[in-house]
């Protein structure tokens, strides 16, 4: 092989290298973090609803996001099939901030206590989370 033919090569390899991890590899999420991850439409929204909208703002958008959507790098969804109800009851949204949840379907890591919520509180979020989700077509 002469030198030329050796140096195109060379650039090609090192092309399809650099393609491929672009591509391919482990730091090119599809949304940026602390990004929406769902598109969520709102509902005329209950006036039990719009108080648990109130609980949740203040206590979980910040790794949820804004009406539940998830942020990249911070926290799932909760508008998503992963939470509909024959897959996490009630008694999940309940549970989780009183006692955290270890990461297991995610890898956003563990999900720490939320302190200052009460369970009356939660029962409000539930019933925002599942309004949320019929809304959106997550019965
Ligand atoms: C510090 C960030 C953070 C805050 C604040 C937070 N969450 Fe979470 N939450 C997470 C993460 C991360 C997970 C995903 C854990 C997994 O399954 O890997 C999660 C999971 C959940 C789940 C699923 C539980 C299960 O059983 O799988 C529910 C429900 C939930 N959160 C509700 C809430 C509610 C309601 C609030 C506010 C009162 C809240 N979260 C506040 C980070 C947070």
């Amino acid at each position: 092989m002469n030198n030329r033919k050796t140096g195109i090569l060379a650039v090609v390899l090192i092309a399809a290298l650099v393609i491929g991890i672009r591509v391919f590899g482990p730091n090119t999420p599809s949304v940026p973090d602390g990004q929406p991850m769902a598109e969520v439409t709102v509902p005329e929204l209950t006036g039990v609803a719009l108080e648990g909208q109130a609980v949740f703002t203040a206590n979980c958008s910040a790794c949820h996001g804004v009406n539940a959507t998830g942020l990249s790098g911070l926290a799932p969804p909760l508008v998503s099939p992963i939470y509909r109800p024959a897959h996490h009851a009630d008694i999940a949204f309940i549970l989780a901030p009183l006692m955290g949840v270890r990461a297991h379907h995610w890898t956003f890591g563990s999900m720490p206590p939320v302190p200052g919520v009460s369970e009356a509180d939660l029962k409000k979020v539930t019933v925002y989370i599942r309004e949320l989700q019929r809304a959106n077509g997550v019965e």
